[in-house]
Protein backbone atom coordinates (compact mmCIF):
# COMPACT_ATOMS: atom_id res chain seq x y z
CA UNK A 1 0.00 0.00 0.00
CA UNK A 2 0.94 3.78 0.21
CA UNK A 3 4.57 4.20 0.86
CA UNK A 4 5.84 6.02 4.18
CA UNK A 5 7.39 8.97 3.47
CA UNK A 6 9.65 10.29 7.05
CA UNK A 7 9.47 13.63 7.69
CA UNK A 8 12.53 13.49 10.23
CA UNK A 9 12.42 17.03 11.68
CA UNK A 10 9.04 16.75 12.56
CA UNK A 11 8.69 13.31 13.47
CA UNK A 12 11.88 13.42 15.65
CA UNK A 13 9.89 16.63 17.15
CA UNK A 14 7.18 14.29 18.42
CA UNK A 15 9.35 11.46 19.69
CA UNK A 16 11.19 14.06 21.97
CA UNK A 17 8.02 15.57 23.03
CA UNK A 18 6.54 11.96 23.89
CA UNK A 19 9.96 10.76 25.99
CA UNK A 20 10.10 14.25 27.70
CA UNK A 21 6.33 13.76 29.00
CA UNK A 22 6.25 9.90 29.41
CA UNK A 23 7.68 10.50 33.57
CA UNK A 24 6.85 14.36 33.96
CA UNK A 25 3.76 15.90 34.63
CA UNK A 26 3.41 19.13 32.72
CA UNK A 27 3.11 22.50 35.24
CA UNK A 28 -0.31 24.06 35.04
CA UNK A 29 -0.43 27.78 33.16
CA UNK A 30 0.47 30.20 35.53
CA UNK A 31 -2.63 31.22 37.65
CA UNK A 32 -3.80 27.60 36.88
CA UNK A 33 -5.98 26.07 34.52
CA UNK A 34 -8.62 28.86 33.63
CA UNK A 35 -11.62 26.81 32.31
CA UNK A 36 -14.42 26.23 34.10
CA UNK A 37 -16.47 24.49 31.62
CA UNK A 38 -15.47 23.13 27.96
CA UNK A 39 -18.56 23.43 26.15
CA UNK A 40 -16.41 25.28 23.23
CA UNK A 41 -12.92 25.48 22.21
CA UNK A 42 -13.38 28.93 22.84
CA UNK A 43 -13.99 28.80 26.55
CA UNK A 44 -10.36 27.40 26.58
CA UNK A 45 -7.60 29.93 26.97
CA UNK A 46 -4.41 29.55 25.27
CA UNK A 47 -2.43 28.50 28.20
CA UNK A 48 -4.87 25.96 28.84
CA UNK A 49 -4.97 24.33 25.47
CA UNK A 50 -1.00 23.72 25.87
CA UNK A 51 -1.71 22.05 29.29
CA UNK A 52 -4.17 19.64 27.96
CA UNK A 53 -2.16 18.85 25.38
CA UNK A 54 0.70 18.07 27.22
CA UNK A 55 -1.01 16.29 30.33
CA UNK A 56 -2.65 13.97 27.16
CA UNK A 57 0.93 13.34 26.32
CA UNK A 58 1.64 12.45 29.89
CA UNK A 59 -1.29 10.13 30.28
CA UNK A 60 -0.63 8.71 27.13
CA UNK A 61 2.55 7.65 28.51
CA UNK A 62 0.57 5.49 31.17
CA UNK A 63 -1.60 4.28 28.77
CA UNK A 64 1.57 3.00 26.27
CA UNK A 65 3.26 1.53 29.34
CA UNK A 66 -0.12 -0.20 30.86
CA UNK A 67 0.76 1.28 33.81
CA UNK A 68 -1.55 2.43 36.65
CA UNK A 69 -2.19 6.10 36.31
CA UNK A 70 -2.56 8.42 39.37
CA UNK A 71 -5.73 8.42 40.97
CA UNK A 72 -6.17 12.55 40.92
CA UNK A 73 -10.45 11.94 40.99
CA UNK A 74 -10.02 9.45 43.93
CA UNK A 75 -13.34 10.25 45.69
CA UNK A 76 -14.76 12.32 42.52
CA UNK A 77 -17.91 11.32 40.87
CA UNK A 78 -18.60 11.71 37.06
CA UNK A 79 -21.85 11.51 35.55
CA UNK A 80 -22.09 10.69 31.45
CA UNK A 81 -25.14 11.96 30.39
CA UNK A 82 -25.22 11.20 26.64
CA UNK A 83 -29.00 11.45 24.77
CA UNK A 84 -27.34 10.81 21.68
CA UNK A 85 -25.79 7.73 20.72
CA UNK A 86 -21.91 6.80 20.81
CA UNK A 87 -19.46 4.65 21.46
CA UNK A 88 -15.85 6.58 21.24
CA UNK A 89 -16.74 9.76 23.16
CA UNK A 90 -18.65 7.43 25.79
CA UNK A 91 -16.75 4.76 26.42
CA UNK A 92 -13.20 6.69 26.48
CA UNK A 93 -14.79 9.27 29.24
CA UNK A 94 -15.95 6.44 31.10
CA UNK A 95 -12.20 4.79 30.72
CA UNK A 96 -10.69 8.04 31.62
CA UNK A 97 -12.53 8.56 34.25
CA UNK A 98 -11.90 4.90 35.75
CA UNK A 99 -8.33 5.46 35.37
CA UNK A 100 -8.11 8.49 37.34
CA UNK A 101 -10.33 6.55 40.37
CA UNK A 102 -13.39 8.68 40.20
CA UNK A 103 -16.71 6.80 40.54
CA UNK A 104 -18.44 6.67 37.49
CA UNK A 105 -22.26 6.86 36.82
CA UNK A 106 -23.71 6.13 33.25
CA UNK A 107 -27.21 7.51 33.02
CA UNK A 108 -29.02 5.06 30.97
CA UNK A 109 -31.02 7.43 28.74
CA UNK A 110 -32.97 4.53 26.86
CA UNK A 111 -34.40 3.56 30.52
CA UNK A 112 -34.76 7.14 32.14
CA UNK A 113 -37.71 8.94 32.83
CA UNK A 114 -36.54 11.35 29.87
CA UNK A 115 -39.53 9.28 28.26
CA UNK A 116 -42.06 9.96 30.99
CA UNK A 117 -41.35 13.74 29.59
CA UNK A 118 -38.81 14.92 32.08
CA UNK A 119 -36.59 17.72 30.57
CA UNK A 120 -32.98 17.38 29.78
CA UNK A 121 -32.33 20.27 32.42
CA UNK A 122 -34.19 18.32 35.06
CA UNK A 123 -32.67 14.97 34.67
CA UNK A 124 -29.54 17.01 34.63
CA UNK A 125 -30.40 18.76 37.80
CA UNK A 126 -31.41 15.52 39.41
CA UNK A 127 -28.51 13.58 38.49
CA UNK A 128 -26.02 16.72 40.13
CA UNK A 129 -28.24 16.60 43.25
CA UNK A 130 -27.02 13.06 43.85
CA UNK A 131 -23.44 14.62 44.09
CA UNK A 132 -21.95 15.30 41.11
CA UNK A 133 -18.24 17.00 40.69
CA UNK A 134 -18.45 16.56 36.54
CA UNK A 135 -21.20 16.46 34.27
CA UNK A 136 -20.74 14.76 30.47
CA UNK A 137 -23.24 15.84 28.23
CA UNK A 138 -24.37 14.83 24.76
CA UNK A 139 -27.62 15.86 23.17
CA UNK A 140 -28.58 17.14 19.34
CA UNK A 141 -29.76 20.33 21.67
CA UNK A 142 -27.19 22.88 20.81
CA UNK A 143 -28.36 25.28 23.49
CA UNK A 144 -28.38 22.59 26.51
CA UNK A 145 -25.02 22.79 28.10
CA UNK A 146 -24.85 26.65 28.25
CA UNK A 147 -28.28 26.08 29.75
CA UNK A 148 -26.94 23.54 32.57
CA UNK A 149 -23.87 25.35 32.99
CA UNK A 150 -25.90 28.00 34.26
CA UNK A 151 -28.17 25.72 37.07
CA UNK A 152 -25.55 22.98 37.58
CA UNK A 153 -22.41 24.02 40.20
CA UNK A 154 -19.73 21.49 38.52
CA UNK A 155 -18.13 21.80 35.33
CA UNK A 156 -20.49 20.70 32.56
CA UNK A 157 -17.90 18.90 29.54
CA UNK A 158 -19.86 19.11 25.79
CA UNK A 159 -19.27 15.55 24.49
CA UNK A 160 -21.15 16.41 21.17
CA UNK A 161 -23.56 19.85 20.66
CA UNK A 162 -26.18 19.12 17.39
CA UNK A 163 -23.94 20.23 14.82
CA UNK A 164 -22.48 23.33 16.86
CA UNK A 165 -18.81 21.57 18.78
CA UNK A 166 -17.54 18.44 19.72
CA UNK A 167 -14.44 20.23 21.61
CA UNK A 168 -12.78 16.95 23.38
CA UNK A 169 -12.79 15.18 19.72
CA UNK A 170 -10.59 18.45 18.64
CA UNK A 171 -8.37 18.87 21.40
CA UNK A 172 -7.84 14.46 21.07
CA UNK A 173 -7.50 15.18 17.22
CA UNK A 174 -4.86 18.39 17.65
CA UNK A 175 -2.77 15.30 20.41
CA UNK A 176 -3.04 12.64 17.36
CA UNK A 177 -1.33 15.30 14.90
CA UNK A 178 0.98 16.68 17.72
CA UNK A 179 2.28 12.47 18.13
CA UNK A 180 2.52 12.89 14.55
CA UNK A 181 4.42 15.76 13.40
CA UNK A 182 5.83 17.22 16.70
CA UNK A 183 3.91 20.82 16.01
CA UNK A 184 0.57 21.67 13.95
CA UNK A 185 2.51 25.14 13.02
CA UNK A 186 2.89 25.04 9.38
CA UNK A 187 0.64 22.30 8.73
CA UNK A 188 -2.00 22.23 6.21
CA UNK A 189 -4.88 20.43 7.10
CA UNK A 190 -8.17 19.73 4.50
CA UNK A 191 -11.51 18.62 6.41
CA UNK A 192 -13.21 17.05 3.87
CA UNK A 193 -16.78 15.50 3.46
CA UNK A 194 -20.15 16.55 5.35
CA UNK A 195 -19.03 19.88 6.50
CA UNK A 196 -22.35 21.36 7.12
CA UNK A 197 -23.56 18.63 9.48
CA UNK A 198 -20.58 18.27 11.14
CA UNK A 199 -19.79 19.91 14.80
CA UNK A 200 -16.42 17.97 14.81
CA UNK A 201 -15.84 20.30 11.66
CA UNK A 202 -15.95 23.36 13.31
CA UNK A 203 -13.98 22.38 16.45
CA UNK A 204 -11.40 20.80 14.87
CA UNK A 205 -11.58 24.30 12.65
CA UNK A 206 -11.06 26.86 15.47
CA UNK A 207 -8.63 24.77 17.65
CA UNK A 208 -6.24 23.89 14.72
CA UNK A 209 -6.48 27.62 13.75
CA UNK A 210 -5.48 28.40 17.19
CA UNK A 211 -2.74 26.13 16.90
CA UNK A 212 -1.02 28.04 13.65
CA UNK A 213 -2.55 25.20 10.99
CA UNK A 214 -3.97 26.17 7.76
CA UNK A 215 -7.26 24.76 7.60
CA UNK A 216 -9.48 24.14 4.40
CA UNK A 217 -13.12 22.96 4.01
CA UNK A 218 -13.61 20.36 0.96
CA UNK A 219 -17.09 18.85 -0.39
CA UNK A 220 -19.87 19.94 -2.29
CA UNK A 221 -21.59 23.21 -2.18
CA UNK A 222 -24.60 21.68 -0.23
CA UNK A 223 -22.58 19.99 2.88
CA UNK A 224 -21.08 23.49 2.90
CA UNK A 225 -21.41 25.83 6.14
CA UNK A 226 -23.71 28.70 5.46
CA UNK A 227 -21.88 31.50 3.94
CA UNK A 228 -22.00 33.85 6.88
CA UNK A 229 -20.47 31.12 8.83
CA UNK A 230 -16.38 30.17 8.91
CA UNK A 231 -16.46 32.96 6.39
CA UNK A 232 -12.41 33.19 6.25
CA UNK A 233 -11.77 28.74 6.02
CA UNK A 234 -11.49 28.56 2.41
CA UNK A 235 -13.42 26.39 0.49
CA UNK A 236 -12.96 24.04 -2.10
CA UNK A 237 -15.53 22.18 -3.92
CA UNK A 238 -13.47 19.26 -5.94
CA UNK A 239 -10.95 16.67 -4.41
CA UNK A 240 -8.34 17.23 -6.33
CA UNK A 241 -7.36 21.01 -5.17
CA UNK A 242 -8.92 20.12 -2.06
CA UNK A 243 -6.01 18.11 -1.07
CA UNK A 244 -3.51 19.72 -3.36
CA UNK A 245 -0.04 19.86 -0.66
CA UNK A 246 -2.31 18.82 1.86
CA UNK A 247 -0.65 17.12 5.03
CA UNK A 248 -3.62 16.06 7.21
CA UNK A 249 -6.95 14.87 5.50
CA UNK A 250 -9.73 14.82 8.28
CA UNK A 251 -12.50 12.77 6.20
CA UNK A 252 -15.96 13.11 8.20
CA UNK A 253 -19.10 11.10 8.24
CA UNK A 254 -22.01 11.74 6.42
CA UNK A 255 -24.71 12.97 9.16
CA UNK A 256 -27.79 10.97 7.84
CA UNK A 257 -29.47 11.82 10.83
CA UNK A 258 -28.53 15.55 11.14
CA UNK A 259 -30.35 15.92 7.28
CA UNK A 260 -33.55 16.87 6.48
CA UNK A 261 -35.53 14.91 4.08
CA UNK A 262 -34.03 12.05 2.14
CA UNK A 263 -30.12 12.47 3.74
CA UNK A 264 -29.12 9.08 1.89
CA UNK A 265 -29.49 10.15 -1.32
CA UNK A 266 -26.58 12.63 -1.10
CA UNK A 267 -24.14 9.24 -0.74
CA UNK A 268 -25.60 8.26 -4.01
CA UNK A 269 -22.10 8.99 -6.33
CA UNK A 270 -20.43 10.65 -3.21
CA UNK A 271 -17.82 8.34 -3.36
CA UNK A 272 -16.75 8.61 -6.68
CA UNK A 273 -16.52 12.05 -6.35
CA UNK A 274 -15.34 12.82 -3.10
CA UNK A 275 -14.23 9.32 -1.89
CA UNK A 276 -10.74 9.44 -0.04
CA UNK A 277 -8.34 6.79 -1.16
CA UNK A 278 -4.79 5.97 -2.01
CA UNK A 279 -5.79 7.47 -5.18
CA UNK A 280 -6.96 10.67 -4.42
CA UNK A 281 -4.79 10.94 -1.23
CA UNK A 282 -1.79 11.39 -4.14
CA UNK A 283 -3.14 14.80 -4.63
CA UNK A 284 -1.83 15.27 -0.99
CA UNK A 285 1.47 15.85 0.01
CA UNK A 286 4.45 12.63 -0.18
CA UNK A 287 3.53 11.05 2.83
CA UNK A 288 0.16 12.86 4.34
CA UNK A 289 -1.79 11.00 7.34
CA UNK A 290 -5.54 10.51 6.98
CA UNK A 291 -7.86 11.09 9.86
CA UNK A 292 -11.60 10.43 10.97
CA UNK A 293 -13.43 11.18 14.19
CA UNK A 294 -15.21 7.97 13.25
CA UNK A 295 -17.61 6.45 13.14
CA UNK A 296 -16.68 5.46 9.90
CA UNK A 297 -19.07 4.93 6.27
CA UNK A 298 -16.27 3.10 4.64
CA UNK A 299 -17.36 3.03 0.90
CA UNK A 300 -19.09 6.14 1.80
CA UNK A 301 -16.59 8.86 2.33
CA UNK A 302 -13.57 6.93 2.83
CA UNK A 303 -12.08 3.67 1.25
CA UNK A 304 -11.48 0.94 3.77
CA UNK A 305 -7.95 -0.24 2.61
CA UNK A 306 -6.88 3.43 3.24
CA UNK A 307 -8.75 3.49 6.96
CA UNK A 308 -6.83 0.40 7.65
CA UNK A 309 -2.93 1.19 5.99
CA UNK A 310 -1.18 1.81 9.15
CA UNK A 311 1.61 3.69 6.96
CA UNK A 312 -1.23 6.40 6.15
CA UNK A 313 -4.10 6.27 8.64
CA UNK A 314 -3.68 7.68 12.34
CA UNK A 315 -7.67 6.63 12.65
CA UNK A 316 -7.54 4.21 15.67
CA UNK A 317 -4.45 6.79 17.20
CA UNK A 318 -7.10 9.22 17.62
CA UNK A 319 -8.85 6.68 19.42
CA UNK A 320 -5.83 6.27 21.92
CA UNK A 321 -5.94 9.78 22.36
CA UNK A 322 -9.34 9.97 23.14
CA UNK A 323 -8.64 8.49 26.53
CA UNK A 324 -5.48 10.16 27.11
CA UNK A 325 -7.48 13.71 26.16
CA UNK A 326 -10.35 13.04 28.21
CA UNK A 327 -8.28 12.14 31.07
CA UNK A 328 -6.54 15.25 31.01
CA UNK A 329 -9.67 17.55 30.53
CA UNK A 330 -11.07 15.70 33.53
CA UNK A 331 -8.15 15.99 35.58
CA UNK A 332 -7.68 19.72 34.59
CA UNK A 333 -11.26 21.10 35.31
CA UNK A 334 -11.41 19.20 38.59
CA UNK A 335 -8.06 19.66 40.41
CA UNK A 336 -7.25 22.87 38.65
CA UNK A 337 -3.74 21.24 37.61
CA UNK A 338 -3.10 21.32 41.98
N1 LIG B 1 -16.16 10.73 17.20
C1 LIG B 1 -17.25 10.50 17.95
O1 LIG B 1 -17.80 11.41 18.59
O2 LIG B 1 -17.64 9.20 17.98
P1 LIG B 1 -18.89 8.62 18.81
O3 LIG B 1 -20.15 9.20 18.21
O4 LIG B 1 -18.80 7.13 18.68
O5 LIG B 1 -18.73 9.08 20.25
Amino acid sequence: MGSRTPLPTRRQAAKALVLMTLSERPSPPKGGFAARRLIAIDDLKDGDIRYLLDLAEYYAGFLRRAAPAPRRLAGKTQINLFFEDSTRTNLSFELAGKKLGADIINVPVAASSVHKGESHVDTAQTMAAMGAHVMIVRAKEEELHRALDKVLDCPVVNAGAGKLEHPTQALLDAATIRSEFGVLEGLTIAVCGDIKHSRVAGSDARLFRRLGAAVRFVGPAELMPASDQFTDIPRIDNLKDGLAGADIVMGLRMQFERMDGDGRARAQGFFEEYGLTHETLKRAKPGARIMHPGPMNRGVEIDGALADDPDRSLILRQVFYGVAMRMACLDALLTRGE
